[in-house]
C-alpha cells in the first residue's frame, strides 16, 4: 500500500514538473516571438522612414507626423538626439550593420550641439545620440563630444541654488531660474562625463541637482510639480508651476515618468539608497492612482478633468516601462518587470502601435507633446519610439 502511494506521488510530481516546464517553455517561446515580431516591425517601419529621410537634399531629423505631414527639426531642438538614438537601438536589436552606418551619420549631424548652452536639453540631445554611439560602436572621438556637452550643461549650474537651470528666465511668467523635472534625465550625461574624464565636478553637479529636486520638486504624495522657479541669489523657491500639465497642482504624466527614470539612473550611478526610495515612492503614486488605467499607459495628466474622455500619452508609458525594467534589477518591492511587460504589451498592440507604412513610419501613435499649448496632441513622437525601443532592449536583456 505504502509502495503504491509513493508511486502515485512520484507520478503526480513528474506530471506537475512536466506541466511547469511546458508552461515556462511556452512563456519563453511567446516572449521570444513577441520580441522578434516587434524588432522586425521596428526595422521595417524605420526602413521606410529612412528611405524618405535619405531622399531629402539635406540631412533632416524627423520628430513627428502631424496632419499628414512629417515634422522635421533643427539640431538645437530638444528632441534632436532621439532619431539617431532610435537608429542605434534598431542596430542593437537587429545586429544589422546598415543601421550602424545610418546611426553614425545622423549622430554626427549633431556635432555642433556639444557646445550648445541655450537650455538644459543638451543631455537628451547628446547622450541619446553620441552616448549610444559610444556604447555600441566605441568610437573614441565621441568621448570628447560627451565631455564637451557636459561642460556646456554645467554652464547652467547655479551654485547658490544647487541646481541646473533648465530654461532661461521668462519675464511674462515671472520665472527667474526655472527648473523642470525633465532635467533629471540630463544627469546621465554628467555621470558619464565624470567616468570618461575623471573630473568629479560633473558628478557633484548631478547629485546636488538630484538632492535639491528631492527637496523641492515633490509634493507629499510624491507627485511632481513640473516647474520649480528658484531665486538665483539665495536658492529659495519662488514659484511652483506647470508648463505642459493641466494645472499648477496637477500631476503631468510625462513629468512623473521623467522623475522616476531620473532617480533610477541616479541610483545606478551612485548606489545611494535615497534615490531608489524616491523612485519607488513616485511609482507608488502612479500604482495607487485611481486614474491610472489598466493597460498601464497613463492619461496625459493624472488630474485631467475629462478622464476617461481624454488623451493617453504613449511617451509617458514608454519612459515608465523602460525605467521599470531597470528598476526590476535593483528592487523586488513590487513585480516591476510584470508592470513593465503590461505597458509594453499595450504599446505593442494595435491600440498604440501603428500599422506598417502609416503614422509617418513612427512606431507608436497617441502621444501628447503639450496639450495646454495645443501642440503635438495625439500624435507620434520620436521620443515615444526611443523609450519603447529602449524598453524592448531592456526586456530582451532581462529575458
Ligand atoms: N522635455 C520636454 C517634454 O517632455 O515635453
Amino acid at each position: 500500500m505504502k509502495k503504491l502511494l509513493s508511486l502515485c506521488i512520484l507520478i503526480i510530481s513528474i506530471l506537475f514538473t512536466t506541466q511547469s516546464c511546458t508552461n515556462a517553455q511556452q512563456k519563453n517561446q511567446d516572449s521570444a516571438q513577441f520580441m522578434e515580431e516587434n524588432i522586425s516591425f521596428a526595422a521595417e517601419q524605420y526602413g521606410l522612414m529612412l528611405n524618405k529621410v535619405e531622399d531629402s537634399a539635406s540631412i533632416v531629423n524627423p520628430k513627428s507626423f502631424i496632419e499628414g505631414k512629417m515634422k522635421y527639426i533643427r539640431p538645437q531642438e530638444w528632441t534632436s538626439g532621439f532619431f539617431p538614438g532610435n537608429l542605434w537601438y534598431i542596430y542593437e536589436l537587429t545586429g544589422d550593420e546598415k543601421w550602424k552606418t545610418m546611426a553614425t551619420k545622423y549622430t554626427e549631424a549633431l556635432d555642433t550641439i556639444q557646445y550648445y548652452t541655450g537650455n538644459h536639453d543638451v543631455g537628451f540631445m547628446i547622450y541619446c545620440s553620441y552616448g549610444n554611439g559610444l556604447r555600441l560602436a566605441g568610437t573614441e572621438a565621441y568621448k570628447e563630444v560627451i565631455v564637451n556637452a557636459a561642460k556646456s550643461l554645467s554652464t547652467r549650474y547655479i551654485p547658490e541654488a544647487g541646481i541646473i537651470q533648465s530654461w532661461n528666465a521668462n519675464k511674462s511668467k515671472d520665472w527667474e531660474c526655472p527648473v523642470i523635472i525633465d532635467n533629471m534625465m540630463n544627469l546621465e550625461l554628467l555621470f558619464e562625463a565624470t567616468k570618461l574624464s575623471g573630473d568629479s565636478s560633473f558628478y557633484h553637479i548631478a547629485v546636488t541637482h538630484a538632492d535639491n529636486t528631492i527637496r523641492n520638486h515633490y509634493r507629499p504624495d510624491y507627485s511632481t510639480w513640473h516647474v520649480i522657479d528658484y531665486s538665483k541669489s539665495d536658492g529659495s523657491v519662488r514659484h511652483r508651476n506647470t508648463h505642459q500639465g493641466y494645472s499648477d497642482d496637477s500631476a503631468w504624466a510625462r513629468g512623473q515618468s521623467w522623475g522616476i527614470y531620473g532617480f533610477i539612473l541616479c541610483y545606478r550611478e551612485t548606489k545611494d539608497q535615497k534615490y531608489l526610495d524616491q523612485a519607488e515612492k513616485a511609482l507608488n503614486f502612479i500604482a495607487s492612482h485611481p486614474n491610472y488605467p489598466e493597460d498601464g499607459v497613463p492619461y496625459w495628466d493624472f488630474d485631467a478633468p475629462d478622464i476617461p474622455n481624454t488623451y493617453r500619452d504613449a511617451s509617458a508609458g514608454a519612459i515608465l516601462a523602460s525605467a521599470l525594467y531597470e528598476l526590476s534589477t535593483y528592487s523586488d518591492k513590487m513585480d516591476y518587470k510584470a508592470w513593465a511587460d503590461t505597458i509594453v504589451a499595450s504599446l505593442a498592440s494595435p491600440v498604440y502601435r501603428a500599422p506598417l507604412g502609416e503614422n509617418g513610419n513612427f512606431l507608436l501613435m497617441h502621444s501628447v507633446g503639450s496639450l495646454p499649448h495645443n501642440s503635438e496632441v495625439d500624435v507620434p513622437l520620436n521620443y515615444a519610439d526611443y523609450y519603447f525601443l529602449e524598453a524592448l532592449k531592456r526586456k530582451r536583456d532581462l529575458e
